[in-house]
């Protein structure tokens, strides 16, 4: 058994949709479970604060002016392999590309507006979690 923790954020064209409940049934058929969740509104400097890892690229102000366009649903999954899982049934950065049945797929409305963030390896999903939550809201 592998069981790991990773980060997830159900981004502002979720909760503006009013999907954040058929975004999170994917996740839990997928057997992850949700840890810690908190809805929340990011300001631009936390959104440039959590994403400073692309701050170089040609999209970080257009992502950070995105994610700070409205609420967020940020969340601690855990499971067999989760980084890997949760990915996995994320689908594709861009929802183009992302294989059918996947979050990307079904509910993405562009590369920029793609629904769901996931922490990319053990490592940024530590870090991630560290950002949003403290130890005690955390509940196994
Ligand atoms: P995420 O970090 O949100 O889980 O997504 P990801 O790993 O699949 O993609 P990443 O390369 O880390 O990019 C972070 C987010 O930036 C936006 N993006 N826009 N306009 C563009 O070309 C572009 N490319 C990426 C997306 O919202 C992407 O999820
Ligand atoms: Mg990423």
């Amino acid at each position: 058994m592998n069981i790991q923790q990773t980060l997830s954020i159900l981004k502002p064209d979720v909760t503006r949709r009013n999907l954040t409940g058929k975004v999170n049934a994917k996740i839990e058929e997928a057997g992850l479970r949700i840890l810690a969740q908190k809805r929340l509104h990011l300001s631009k400097s936390q959104a440039q604060q959590f994403y400073a890892v692309h701050a170089e690229r040609s999209f970080f102000n257009d992502l950070c002016e995105f994610m700070c366009a409205g609420p967020s649903v940020v969340q601690v999954l855990e499971g067999e392999n989760a980084v890997a899982r949760y990915r996995d049934i994320m689908g594709a950065t861009n929802p183009a590309n992302a294989n059918p049945g996947t979050i990307r797929h079904e509910f993405a409305e562009s590369i920029e507006a793609n629904s769901v963030h996931g922490s990319d390896s053990l490592e940024n999903a530590a870090i991630e979690i560290g950002f949003f939550f403290s130890k005690i809201e955390i509940v196994g």
